[in-house]
């Protein structure tokens, strides 16, 4: 287990036990690409995977010789322009307008543990023996620039962190135009893409499609992660499924402008690309100055899709949220914003708080409109201070009365923005970004402040740490609504201004790396339009993440599927909202709405005292369902079994590490008549263990008399043929969007 280097052959070999990554120092010095995927033994050399061979119209690399391309061979960060034709991973304009590099192996570090990566996200080990790191330091001579890759690998996980950081140990100012995190090529082509895309509403729907010669991308230039794409791809064999086969997921750590792209070559090979968006991106790298990449995590499965997701769930659950409340059960919340939107006072959200006391929520959220001038959208962002006309007692008074019930108080900021009717904005115009001479486009009637700027990111910092300081706030939701529009810091050189959209993320980085130090207690949540920046560089700063502002239990199905790709359950903020449903307009009974939202961070968005007692009830008995389960369903092992995509069946599982117990949520959406009889193939419990079933729902649940083995209910299957719509006289017919839950505990 770990990292190998040959010396004799220049090979790197990291491993751990079930998956290799081989590399090797090409003869012209640069960093060739030989393997990546299941493990292979130590040999004493792997040089027949370095292929070239004579082709026509190839340029080659030495004089009067017909094999050397780079075109052809695999690379580790390849640059354009010498001889490989194919889109780089770096690139580097020079005082002579070159943008030419060549970056060869000057030496290398091993050691145990992980580095961490200034100002940046990144997964991280608790003890060195955990992970096995190499930095590979390469130069290019002619620029005296440094140029050093960084891997680790995970010795329980199958999983490869890299990214690179640059270093100007030369005389001239270099501007880096291009800066990837990750990128590998693989030597063939049969796979099929896996992209999450969506849009407000219907964040991270998964699309497919195979790869075909030429490129295939997805990213984002909006300043964030965005709803319509993620920082995710897959690339599964076409044989491959959600059960079983070949599947790589690549995650980019980072939560600004990013570019996932993957190159297929004439040849068949395929070049994986991940980092931020080339687009209005430079970077002045003057001398002894450094820039240091995001990092991009790939992870190898052959346990199929589902096995790549749970490696990334665990990675990013355990080894990069951080903090109290990672591993600690996450409060029950109740929101105000769906109950009340920005009409209220203090009395109206005591009454709120009161009636889910009485129905055991642990945590009331005051969203939207306390601060300021605010009452819409158009006034009052950047204000943080309370309300008084709303909340006489201020945060601290209301805070404490909440707390006086015996709940948790949190509250809802968008510390990035600021509305032009605001008292922030009249004393600091020029703190947004905005380009000189432009018209400021608006969103939501907001605009951007400038955390490329120190100053901003202080003040903001000031303006919350005071409010935080003095009021006993136990959650924070960190809203971000809009994205940026003409780019451009009034606190920077012209020659900086493509520094700015990262510049940005490194300031908001900056102000929750101080906010979480300063108050570890708090636990944050990241939001932005609903799941618009719902990605793993938010996870290192806010456990959870609001996952949609849709929170139709259909829809939802859809959202929650989506994102488990590559995102833990602990992290989606999952709510029981009312019905109608305020973004669909459709009814759905208050146990589905429970039964899709138990697969999350639990909690509600909706006014409790304006439910019948009969809601009420089912309300405290998810809640004790939740309060009984969640250590279960957050740390568990999350399988998905049915997929929204595919079918009107939906089904999904959480089984513990000890396979002793296990829930599994069965989704009908649309009722059929006189539908199939059914079985549902359950996962990842133990072939001898014997289970009881029992239905979660009604007054009391309903355990099953009959016992099942794990091995019946793997390969035979649950029966989960319900009652037809034609059945008039049955107790438990379905209708539209039913669904069931059913422990399993082993006896
Ligand atoms: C967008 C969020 O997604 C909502 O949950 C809510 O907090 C609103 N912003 C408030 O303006």
């Amino acid at each position: 287990m770990g990292i190998v280097f040959n010396e004799k052959t220049g090979e790197f070999h990291l491993f751990n036990g079930r998956i290799s990554y081989l590399m090797k120092i090409l003869r012209n010095g640069q960093m060739g690409q030989l393997y990546f995927g299941p493990a292979i033994p130590q040999k004493e050399q792997y040089d027949y995977l370095v292929e070239n061979s004579y082709r026509p119209t190839a340029a080659y690399v030495y004089e009067g010789e017909y094999s050397f391309s780079l075109d052809h061979l695999k690379q580790e960060y390849p640059s354009y322009g010498t001889t490989d034709f194919r889109m780089p991973a770096l690139e580097i304009l020079q005082e002579d307008g070159s943008r030419i590099t060549n970056f060869t192996y000057v030496s290398h570090r091993i050691y145990g543990g992980k580095p961490k990566l200034e100002g940046l996200p990144a997964t991280y080990t608790e003890k060195d023996e955990e992970a096995d790191t190499l930095e590979i330091l390469l130069r290019d001579e002619l620029l005296g620039a440094e140029l050093t890759l960084l891997y680790t690998i995970f010795r329980d996980m199958d999983a490869i962190a890299r990214s690179a950081r640059f270093e100007n140990k030369g005389r001239q100012a270099l501007r880096l135009t291009e800066a990837m995190s990750l990128s590998l090529d693989l030597p063939d082509s049969d796979y099929v893409w896996t992209q999450l895309s969506g849009a407000w509403g219907r964040e991270r729907s998964v699309m497919e499609r195979p790869l075909v010669p030429g490129i295939q991308s997805v990213g984002s230039t909006r300043g964030g992660s965005g709803h319509y794409q993620n920082p995710f791809v897959a690339l599964r064999r076409p044989n491959a499924d959600e059960f079983q086969g070949e599947a790589l997921g690549f995650s980019l750590v980072y939560s600004g402008n990013f570019l996932a792209q993957a190159e297929v070559d004439t040849y068949g090979v395929t070049r994986m690309m991940m980092g931020i968006h080339p687009l209005d991106f430079t970077w002045c790298l003057n001398p002894g100055e450094h820039f240091q990449t995001p990092e991009a995590v790939v992870v190898y499965s052959n346990h199929g899709l589902n096995g790549m997701s749970q490696t990334f769930h665990r990675l990013f659950r355990t080894r990069l949220a951080r903090g109290e409340w990672r591993d600690k059960e996450r409060p029950i919340l109740i929101n105000n914003w769906e109950a009340t939107y920005f009409d209220f006072n203090e009395e109206k959200l005591v009454e709120i708080a009161r009636a889910a006391k009485q129905d055991g929520v642990e945590l009331f959220v005051l969203d939207d409109g306390w601060f300021g001038s605010r009452c819409s959208e158009t006034s009052g962002l950047g204000d943080w201070t309370p309300n008084l006309d709303r909340l006489p007692n201020g945060i601290k008074g209301l805070a404490a009365r909440i707390e006086e019930l015996g709940m948790k108080f949190g509250l809802w900021v968008e510390l990035e923005m600021v509305n032009k009717d605001s008292d922030l904005y009249r004393a600091h115009p020029d703190w947004i970004l905005s380009t000189p001479g432009r018209r400021e486009s608006h969103g939501r009637k907001q605009y951007v402040l400038d955390f490329s700027r120190r100053e901003v990111v202080d003040y903001i910092y000031g303006m919350i740490e005071a409010l935080l300081a003095d009021a006993a706030v136990s959650y924070i939701k960190w809203d971000m609504n809009r994205f940026i529009t003409e780019c451009y810091s009034a606190g920077w050189p012209a020659e900086r201004q493509g520094e700015i959209f990262h510049r940005y993320i490194l300031g908001l980085y900056d102000l929750y790396e101080r906010l979480i130090t300063r108050f570890p207690h708090i636990l944050f949540e990241s939001c932005a339009s609903g799941g618009g920046r719902f990605d793993p560089g938010m996870l290192y700063y806010a456990p959870q993440a609001w996952t949609s502002d849709d929170t139709d239990a259909a829809e939802r199905l859809k959202i929650q599927y989506g994102t488990s790709f590559a995102y833990p359950i602990s992290s989606m903020g999952a709510h029981v909202s009312a019905s109608p449903n305020h973004q669909l307009f459709r009814k759905t009974s208050m146990e589905i709405r429970g039964n899709v939202a138990y697969f999350g961070a639990f909690g509600y968005e909706l006014d409790l005292t304006r439910l019948t007692l009969e809601e009420r009830g089912i309300v405290r008995r998810q809640i004790a369902f939740v309060k009984k389960y969640r250590g279960l369903l957050h740390k568990g092992t999350f399988w998905r079994l049915k997929s929204p995509f595919e079918g009107n069946i939906v089904a999904w599982m959480v089984v513990s590490a000890d396979k002793k117990q296990a829930i599994v949520g069965y989704y009908k959406i649309l009722n059929e008549v006189n539908g199939p009889f059914r079985r549902l193939k359950l996962q990842g419990l133990d072939e001898s263990f014997c289970y009881r079933l029992t239905e979660v729902g009604g007054e009391a649940d309903a355990a099953c008399s009959t016992l099942f083995f794990g091995s019946e209910l793997m390969n035979v299957g649950m029966v989960t043929s319900d009652a037809s719509a034609g059945e008039q006289n049955s107790q438990n017919h379905c209708t539209d969007f039913w669904s069931r839950v059913i422990v399993l505990e082993a006896e």
